[in-house]
């Protein structure tokens, strides 16, 4: 079995007619598109359409149409909501509360339409993310000159984020909604950067400024790394984000050095993968595969290509059968009490994870 070769079958084949990717087919609580998952796969199929080594040629065209028919539905999914995310930039230079009902959701049907109510939408790090993720594909793809309505959608989301960023919001986990976290800052970070070298019209120095100035400031753990939220003197296992790929600090700065140090002693389980956080009980809080494949990508960033190859084979180790990599793996786990509960609410854990194959993807092509 060929891990890379499943990887893109399994995202192309659970791509819907719209565009959307869905998170993972199996779960029905996942039969949804995420701006963040779908940010990461889009990067991901981009990437790999470019690889000249690829013994998959017949497939690259269709590899970079999948990722720009991603970016298609999520700027439909925008550009229906304008008005409401108007109403909400304009709310915010007021001072006024968010309206939820103006905001954009974290995942959508893949009609586009909203999902069940009671999912915890308002996410910030998403929209950002998935900017990032236009923009390299704009690049990949050499796209120009850029459509009309996508220059609406990125110029639209981006006012957004600026607008809210300081504002608290559900984290990559979708918890804890009533604080700021680092590493939503980081993508919001990231989407503002890259759209302004893809509209440098839109001047959004000022805040990638404040974010970076509030961040050294506010964002730190007593030890002087970065915190999970703003006063948590804890690492999440997500904060690999900020530097890879977000680039709100460089791979090799201290501060990063010192929260991956940190990561690495509370959160990579002996010969496993990577909890989210240390008091995580989602499925009682095993080791994430899409996390030990970040690691390995920020690894292969600053050279440790060792250490990234040793996560990267215990990721490959956790494809079942039919090569489809799960999103965590109960073994160990933090709270093992936890996993009956959430298997009953929810079923099985999610497998295949297409961010999980994204992420393969990601880090054959960056080695
Ligand atoms: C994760 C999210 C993810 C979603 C779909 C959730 O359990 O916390 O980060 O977007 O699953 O994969």
């Amino acid at each position: 079995m060929n891990l890379l070769d499943h990887s893109r079958r399994v995202i192309m084949e659970n791509q819907l007619s719209s565009g959307a990717y869905l998170a993972c087919p199996t779960m029905p609580d996942y039969q949804f598109s995420w701006f963040r998952d779908g940010a990461y796969i889009a990067y991901a199929m981009a990437l790999d359409s470019r690889a000249g080594d690829a013994p998959h040629q017949g497939i690259m065209d269709a590899q970079l149409n999948s990722a720009q028919r991603f970016h298609d539905w999520c700027v439909s999914v925008i550009l229906k909501r304008e008005d409401a995310i108007e109403r909400t930039i304009i709310r915010a230079a007021q001072g006024g509360p968010v309206v939820l009902a103006d905001t954009l959701n974290a995942r959508y049907t893949p009609d586009g339409s909203t999902g069940p109510d009671s999912w915890p939408e308002f996410q910030l790090d998403g929209p950002g993310t998935w900017l990032w993720s236009l923009v390299e594909f704009v690049k990949i793809a050499r796209l120009t000159p850029l459509p009309s309505e996508w220059a609406r959608a990125v110029s639209l989301a981006a006012r957004y984020l600026a607008a809210l960023w300081q504002t608290p919001c559900y984290d990559y986990w979708e918890e804890h909604g009533n604080a700021v976290h680092i590493s939503t800052l980081s993508a919001i970070f990231a989407g503002l950067t890259a759209v302004q070298t893809l509209m440098p019209a839109l001047d959004f120095s000022a805040t990638c400024d404040e974010i970076c100035k509030f961040v050294l400031e506010q964002g730190l753990t007593p030890g002087g790394e970065l915190a999970k939220s703003i006063g948590m003197d804890m690492v999440d296992a997500n904060l690999i984000s900020v530097a890879t790929p977000h680039r709100l600090f460089a791979p090799d700065d201290p501060v990063m050095q010192r929260t991956i140090a940190r990561i690495e002693r509370e959160l990579h389980a002996p010969d496993s993968g990577i909890h989210r956080y240390v008091n995580d009980v989602y499925y009682g809080g095993g080791a994430w595969v899409l996390l030990a494949l970040w690691l390995a990508w920020y690894y292969q960033e600053i050279g440790e290509t060792a250490r990234a190859t040793s996560l990267i084979t215990w990721a490959e180790a956790q494809a079942d059968n039919a090569g489809h990599l799960p999103e965590q793996i109960p073994l160990p786990m933090l709270a093992p009490y936890h996993y009956q509960p959430w298997v009953q609410q929810r079923g099985p854990i999610a497998r295949p994870l297409l961010w999980s194959h994204a992420k393969y993807i990601i880090v054959k092509r960056s080695q």
